[in-house]
């Protein structure tokens, strides 16, 4: 039997190249060498408040990315976090084998926090959430960027938890992370991690920005002062845009290397502009396409549902049988 991958994205914002480079484009790798279902994690984006219209097209857009991205709804369930009401429901039990502590630890909770009045118990709970989505299926792998392993730890240490206490239950998952791009910084200033919620105008290239713009916000990127690339000595926003074409590019270290040394910064951020620009294009072209046909969207999500719904029943079930919960 392959193992099972299992990975999602939250349908707010713009996604952006970081995260294509750290999730999405992984996901089409390996997509035909495991059996792999990729969400699209609703409950968790109502963490924080959504416009009710918005997040319901940004579900639909999200579904559209993965698709125009090369993911194959034939080989992949690609499916909507609330059309499986397994995962709310196998949360709550784990909820209540997670230390309150382990959550108020989780860096994203406490910088997504302090920007918030009032901090709903949901934000608190995200990564038990995100817990619950990966252990209802067994996974044994989950590809991610950088910035989830902190959630990744912290759900092997909830399986490891619960196992103990109740018996083995779960698969305690791998993460995996990409060789390059698994931390893209933002554009305006790279020692912050590119993000959708940064509202900076030159921080991030989305992947739906038009050409221009794109090719606009890489010429702007913050560099240094430095006339040109050392790749031994350059700075961290030199760095980002060298990742950036690498991951594109596929490029290895040596070959970076020699096409770059010494080479000036304006010529460097046009090359990678020109880059971004050539794998964007008709990434842009597929998701015109699929986002006009609102009905095969609806069937690829039903499909998926369908399809992974009665592997997280089996779990649920099983769970309630090693709690002693009525079944
Ligand atoms: P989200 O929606 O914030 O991000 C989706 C994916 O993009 C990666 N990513 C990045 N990678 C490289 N550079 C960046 N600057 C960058 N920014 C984001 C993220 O690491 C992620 O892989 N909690 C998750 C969603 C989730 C999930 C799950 C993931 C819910 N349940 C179960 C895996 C398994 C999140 O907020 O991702």
């Amino acid at each position: 039997m392959k193992t099972r991958v299992f990975s999602g994205m939250q349908p707010t914002g713009n996604l952006h190249i970081g995260n294509y480079l750290g999730a999405l484009k992984n996901w089409v790798r390996i997509q035909h060498d495991y059996e792999c279902i990729f969400c699209i994690v609703d409950l968790h984006a109502v963490t924080l408040y959504q416009e009710p219209g918005e997040l319901r097209a940004k579900i639909a857009e999200i579904a559209a990315l993965y698709l125009a991205a090369g993911i194959d709804p034939q080989v992949c369930s690609i499916m909507v976090q609330s059309a499986v009401p397994a995962h709310a429901e196998l949360a709550w039990m784990l909820t209540c084998v997670t230390p309150v502590g382990w959550l108020e630890r989780m860096t994203q909770y406490k910088t997504k926090a302090a920007k918030q009045e009032s901090v709903s118990d949901g934000l608190l709970q995200y990564p038990v959430l995100m817990a619950a989505d990966i252990l209802l299926y067994q996974a044994g792998i989950v590809p991610v960027g950088e910035d989830q392993a902190q959630h990744l730890e912290l759900t092997r240490d909830v399986a490891q938890r619960f196992n103990s206490l109740y018996g083995d239950t779960f698969v305690v998952p791998g993460t995996s992370l990409p060789a390059v791009g698994a931390r893209i910084m933002g554009l305006d200033d790279p020692t912050q991690k590119m993000s959708k919620s940064a509202t900076g105008q030159n921080h991030a290239v989305a992947l739906l920005d038009p050409p221009d713009k794109i090719r606009k916000t890489i010429m702007r990127a913050t560099t240094d002062s430095s006339p040109g690339v050392d790749p031994e000595t350059a700075g961290p926003g030199v760095l980002n845009l060298l990742a950036i074409y690498q991951a594109f590019s596929g490029d290895g270290d040596d070959e970076m290397k020699r096409h770059f040394a010494g080479m000036r910064y304006g010529e460097l951020k046009k090359q990678v502009a020109e880059m971004v620009v050539t794998h964007l294009e008709p990434f842009q072209q597929r998701y015109r396409q699929i986002i006009s046909d609102p009905g095969y969207l609806a069937a690829v999500l039903r499909d998926g549902a369908a399809r992974v719904a009665p592997i997280a029943n089996d779990t649920v079930r099983l769970v309630k049988q090693r709690m002693g919960l009525y079944t």
